[in-house]
């Protein structure tokens, strides 16, 4: 009997939960979403400026404040990024190549919401990527190497798809420009664009570095390419020149080098050290040590000789990312084997260019001679090569008796 009481109680409970939830709802205030939402394309390459409206219904609001909440897939990231401002407007960087999506909600807190926090539907704004010609006729294997902080080269593939002769331009832009610029000095081959140079002068780091390129024409429809760097990350420092190497207690040897004159300071630099043990057996063996510091002690152990290269990168306090520097030579120690093998080949090298030169001069005066013995003047020549200078006699003493 008990049992069937409460069976039939439930019923009544879900009602009266449901009816008091309906209660509230119907009390429930509401804020409406924000109105026209803009998205403008400054012709930065990237930035878009997106600016919106308070909705109308907000215009008489005292006692209470509003926020807007701001969403945009961010496609270099892979996720939303969420902003929070009391403006209505906003920059925001994105790869024009992709789909633009953009949402955003009121947030109205304060006395008139009872001291809460409500939120509105978001109002969503998408726009299409701007495609401008074949998918296929992306330019390919776009990179930038930005060498010893002094110059960026930018460089690029045509695309498979390209069609005969067309050409392309690079188009770019940083914080430190009104519009977005023409590359300054295009790298060529074969009569193609296939690269562009910019001078370390103008070229802001820490900051987005956006770059277009396109169709050079507007006859041939190329797909645009965009791409957007922090110069920092793209550093290649200048391969180290000068190794001294020099024999330390207890069969050690101390390796020092020194740093081409660069703009990279030394605090951000480190450096790979590559080490070559030649044993008895003529045997190799490679080892790999990195290090700040610009000098280091390693130990023979046995080795005949052993020989050295360094390279250096900006290390990861620096910069995010950065590129190998090129290898210097290798500096061996003991050097004298390889060193006297070449000075005793430049001797024999000399000695027989010497040699050489020397048969050829006597050859060619054996020639000269025996061509002069061979030959003699006409005597008719001579006759009249003599009248000739007894002529000018006259007329000189002429000239000298007046
Ligand atoms: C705001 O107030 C003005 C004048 O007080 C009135 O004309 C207008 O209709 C009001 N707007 C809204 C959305 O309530
Ligand atoms: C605000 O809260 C008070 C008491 O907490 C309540 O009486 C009133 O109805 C609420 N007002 C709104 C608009 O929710
Ligand atoms: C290439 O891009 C630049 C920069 O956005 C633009 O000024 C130019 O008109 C574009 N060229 C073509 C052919 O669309």
């Amino acid at each position: 009997m008990l049992r069937f009481k409460t069976f039939w109680q439930l019923p009544v409970i879900l009602m009266l939960i449901s009816e008091w939830n309906r209660c509230i709802k119907s009390h429930e205030i509401t804020v409406d979403s924000p109105e026209t939402i803009g998205i403008d394309d400054t012709g930065h390459l990237g930035p878009l400026y997106i600016h919106w409206t308070a909705p109308s219904s907000l215009t008489n609001l005292t006692d209470c404040s509003v926020r807007y909440h701001l969403e945009y897939y961010n496609t270099y990231q892979n996720r939303w990024t969420v902003i929070r401002t009391v403006r209505t407007s906003y920059n925001a960087q994105f790869d024009l190549e992709k789909e633009v999506r953009v949402r955003i909600a009121t947030l109205l807190r304060g006395g008139c919401v009872n001291g809460t926090e409500l939120k509105s539907p978001f109002a969503e704004t998408i726009l299409p990527p701007k495609v401008t010609g074949p998918v296929g006729s992306r330019v390919l294997g776009f990179g930038c190497v930005f060498y010893q902080k002094e110059f960026m080269e930018c460089t690029w593939h045509k695309s498979l798809d390209d069609p005969p002769h067309s050409q392309r331009s690079l188009y770019f832009w940083h914080r430190g420009m009104e519009q977005a610029a023409e590359c300054p000095q295009y790298i060529y081959s074969n009569g193609l664009k296939t690269g562009c140079k910019f001078c370390g002068e103008s070229l802001p780091e820490f900051t987005n570095f956006n770059i277009c390129v396109n169709s050079s024409s507007s006859n041939v429809a190329l797909m645009s390419a965009f791409f957007s760097l922090q110069i920092q990350n793209h550093v290649k420092p200048a391969a180290i020149e000068v190794l001294h190497l020099e024999a330390g207690p207890d069969r050690s040897i101390q390796v020092e080098w020194t740093l081409p004159q660069e703009r990279i300071p030394e605090h951000c630099l480190e450096h790979e050290v590559e080490t070559r043990k030649e044993g008895q057996d003529k045997q190799e063996s490679l080892q790999r040590i990195i290090t700040r510091e610009l000098t280091l002690t390693v130990s023979m152990e046995g080795a005949q000789r052993r020989c050295f290269r360094v390279r250096s990168r900006i290390h990861q306090y620096c910069a995010d990312r950065g590129f190998w520097s090129d290898w210097s030579h290798w500096s061996c120690y003991p050097d004298l084997p390889k060193s006297n093998a070449v000075v005793v080949f430049a001797l024999v090298a000399s000695l027989v260019i010497s040699i050489f030169v020397l048969s050829l001069c006597g050859w060619a005066l054996w020639r000269w001679r025996k061509g002069r013995e061979g030959k003699t003047i006409p005597p008719s020549h001579l006759n009249k090569l003599m009248e000739y200078s007894k002529g000018l006699q006259f007329i000189h003493k002429i000239t000298q008796n007046q």
